[in-house]
């Protein structure tokens, strides 16, 4: 038997190679996610239950990467962290939520808690009839009063078709912070928001669909309700599913690809996980648009220790991108990132992108409430195969479970585990994607695709590692 070496990113650096760049902003972090879909940073918020729901998607969207909405959730629940990512920031909002003028004041204010907006176009026979916001019903909780009671009647409107200097123009001219888009006959077509005009400029590298909105993409199973809520978040207008289970390279994965791609043939999917290269082009021969890449990787992994089974991340990746280049599909790098020297190395090893868990657990965009543990904070961060994540999920499947309901036998292959509070993502997101710049600029490289053409990879001894580490100080 030939037992093949593994290595993974604490067994290699990177040799430095003579670089022109003299700033960071020279560096260009532009990437695939998949064949159809480009980033301008190169990485994913992980479709973890204490990682990413709306809130986690939306900052990475306005930074530029993407984040995955996980799958233990409803149908339903699902598709709403879809659309409330969607609904968070556009060029123009195509649907605006509508209320008639004969309902509550109550009703509404309830519908704008629902939906967290602060406004609802009032509309009548299919016609404009007034705008109502937060100030014209904060203070009607109590009151009988009518939509038509209290909105504003007179309003500033648009065409369809205005562009968004034009619309800005409106807006600021008029004090006003909602220009609705009406036609000839009055319907209304759209509406344009101050705080949409003003989150464009703010966050200039969002990564953004064709009507200007963020990206976003979300998780399905292979077993179940699968096809039903693929179909469910792609009318959500998700731009990409994602198949995540354990084993990838299984028949189980396979038809499922095979079922959405037939199914949905214009849907963005991608697949995994795998660690192998005839795993990645078992899963592009079924029809895949980008790879997953990770086995027994992540932090919170114990699939190795449980069924000893695995490949070192870095060999993982550079074996999967060997067959994503001959198909010309994107590899992802999803797990055992801690560093932006391991985030470096992952790309450099052939990754376009890099799923990221634990890095970003612990943020204030990540789902869960604080613990406490020797008065500093902590968010809870599991794997999505520990016992916990199974015990909710099957709540959700189910109703409710209870702890020694008949998962007795599950055998996890994740831990629960808790990670520091550490601020915004956002914050997270500049570190690492100015370390990844440096790294680029260390390999002679402006851009990702030349980095993986110039990248020389050294082993190195325990003693080199030990180097590598501060070391020879007390640390403060
Ligand atoms: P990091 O290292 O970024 O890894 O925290 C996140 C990735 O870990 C994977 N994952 C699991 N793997 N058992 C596993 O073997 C689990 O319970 C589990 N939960 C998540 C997943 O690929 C994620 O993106």
């Amino acid at each position: 038997m030939e037992i093949k070496e593994g290595l993974t990113f604490d067994d290699v650096l990177l040799v430095p190679k003579y670089s022109d760049i003299t700033s960071r902003s020279q560096t260009d972090l532009r990437t695939k996610l998949s064949k159809n879909i480009s980033l301008n940073i190169p990485l994913i918020s992980a479709n973890m239950d204490t990682v990413t729901e709306s809130a986690m998607a939306i900052a990475l969207a306005q930074e530029g990467g993407i984040g995955i909405i996980h799958r233990f959730l409803t149908v339903e629940e699902e598709v709403e962290e879809v659309l409330k990512v969607k609904r968070s920031a556009s060029v123009m909002i195509e649907n605006p939520y509508m209320i008639s003028p004969d309902q509550s004041a109550k009703d509404a204010m309830a519908y704008m808690r629902e939906k967290g907006v602060s406004g609802l176009l009032v509309v009548k026979d299919s016609k404009l009839a007034g705008i109502l916001t937060h100030r014209d019903v904060i203070f009607e909780g109590e009151s009988n009063k009518l939509v038509k009671d209290i909105m504003t009647k007179d309003v500033i409107t648009a065409k369809p078709g205005i562009n968004l200097s034009e619309a800005k123009e409106l807006l600021r001219e008029h004090r006003i912070e909602k220009l609705p888009l009406v036609d000839t006959n009055g319907q209304v077509k759209g509406l344009v928001t101050s705080k949409d005009i003003t989150h464009n400029e703010n966050y200039p590298n969002a990564s953004k669909d064709k009507k200007g909105r963020p990206l976003v993409g979300a998780a399905v199973g292979v077993k179940g309700d699968f096809m039903e809520r693929t179909e469910a978040l792609l009318e959500a207008d998700a731009d990409a599913i994602v198949v995540d289970i354990a084993h990838g390279h299984s028949e189980n994965a396979i038809s499922t690809i095979r079922n959405i791609k037939k199914a949905f043939p214009n849907c963005e999917l991608i697949a995994g996980n795998v660690a192998t290269a005839k795993g990645a082009e078992d899963l592009i021969k079924a029809g895949v648009d980008a790879v997953k890449v990770g086995v027994g990787s992540g932090s919170i992994c114990i699939t190795r220790v449980i069924t000893g089974s695995g490949v070192p991340q870095l060999t993982a990746v550079y074996d999967c991108a060997q067959i994503g280049k001959k198909y010309d599909v994107p590899i992802i790098s999803d797990g055992g990132t801690r560093t932006s020297g391991d985030l470096t190395k992952a790309l450099a090893a052939g990754a376009s992108t890099v799923m990221v868990g634990s890095l970003f657990g612990g943020t204030d965009e990540s789902p869960g409430s604080f613990v406490m543990k020797n008065g500093k904070r902590y968010k809870i961060y599991r794997g999505m195969a520990s016992f916990y994540a199974a015990l909710g999920r099957k709540s959700k499947e189910t109703g409710t479970v209870a702890i020694n309901d008949d998962l007795n036998d599950y055998v996890a292959e994740g831990v629960e585990a808790m990670v520091p509070y550490k601020g915004t993502v956002a914050d997270i997101i500049k570190q690492l994607s100015g370390g990844v710049r440096s790294g680029l600029s260390y390999c002679g490289a402006h851009t990702i695709t030349q980095m993986q053409q110039n990248a020389e990879f050294i082993k190195m001894s325990r003693a080199g590692f030990a180097e590598s580490q501060p070391h020879d100080v007390d640390l403060m």
